[in-house]
């Protein structure tokens, strides 16, 4: 198959969410009666995806024993494995067998992070297709004060919703934070990406990060951030759930 691959990164502990993590993986709660996963590669297969790679942890086996019992959704999902959490540019990193020979740019969409209103993966793969199979990260304008939760982009717009970007600080502090566009839960990456992940030290938290490889990929090729319209909703943690009921329930 040739067309757009996608990966989602699933194999975190979900700390932020025990007890309930304990037997139930977050990314399995259920918005509706489906669980946010399944939303989450929906997405990915309408924004043109042909294949959804997950990666998942031999704790979290109940994902693919939920795929499995859909045949029609299980015949485009492939599975990796991440047997210890080093952080999320490591869980990209274990896709790489399965991607990192891709031409095209592959969609990452964070496994415990739904986006209401217009899904942005598919505008960001129209992007990309502008500028030239060029990388994109979906971006969320947050408040000046929790820019240090956040990696924060800098770079010059060049449409409504679109910015080049020239450089990316991870959890700046209000006055050094360049600009208040947050990173947020989406990206479409060259597959460049793998070779620089494999070589990636850890960052913050002693954890391989994915933003700190994709600062690197910055300097070798070019990047560009999407505002999407919606909002962001992490269901990584019990009042972020709720927010995300609440959003998808109207
Ligand atoms: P988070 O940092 O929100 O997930 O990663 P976490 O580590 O599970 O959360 P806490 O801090 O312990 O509560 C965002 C996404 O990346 C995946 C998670 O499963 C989540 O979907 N992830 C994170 C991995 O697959 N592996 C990791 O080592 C870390």
């Amino acid at each position: 198959m040739c067309g757009m691959k996608a990966l989602i990164p699933a194999a975190g502990h979900g700390t932020r969410f025990l007890p309930v993590t304990r037997v139930v993986p977050k990314e399995m709660l259920p918005v509706g009666a489906k669980p946010a996963i399944q939303l989450i590669v929906e997405e990915a297969l309408a924004a043109g995806a042909d294949e959804v790679v997950i990666v998942v942890s031999p704790e979290k086996e109940i994902v693919r024993k939920y795929f499995d019992g859909d045949a029609a959704l299980a015949s485009r999902i492939r599975w990796a494995w991440q047997t210890e959490q080093r952080g999320l540019g490591h869980a990209v990193l274990q896709g790489a067998p399965l991607l990192a020979q891709e031409r095209e740019p592959v969609l990452v969409l964070l496994g415990d992070a739904l986006v209401s209103g217009e899904a942005p993966s598919a505008a960001m793969a129209a992007i990309s297709r502008a500028h030239g199979g060029a990388s994109v990260v979906g971006l969320e304008e947050v408040p000046l004060e929790k820019v240090s939760r956040y990696g924060i982009v800098k770079g010059t717009q060049v449409d409504e919703r679109v910015w080049k970007l020239d450089d990316l600080v991870e959890k700046p502090a209000p006055e050094a934070a360049p600009s208040r566009l947050a990173i947020a839960g989406r990206y479409l990456l060259d597959p460049a990406i793998f070779d620089l992940l494999a070589t990636q030290t850890p960052g913050h938290g002693g954890e391989i990060q994915l933003t700190d490889s994709i600062r690197r990929l910055l300097a070798e090729k070019s990047v560009y951030g999407y505002r999407y319209p919606g909002h962001r909703h992490d269901i990584g943690n019990p009042a972020g759930y709720l927010e995300t009921l609440n959003a998808f329930s109207a």
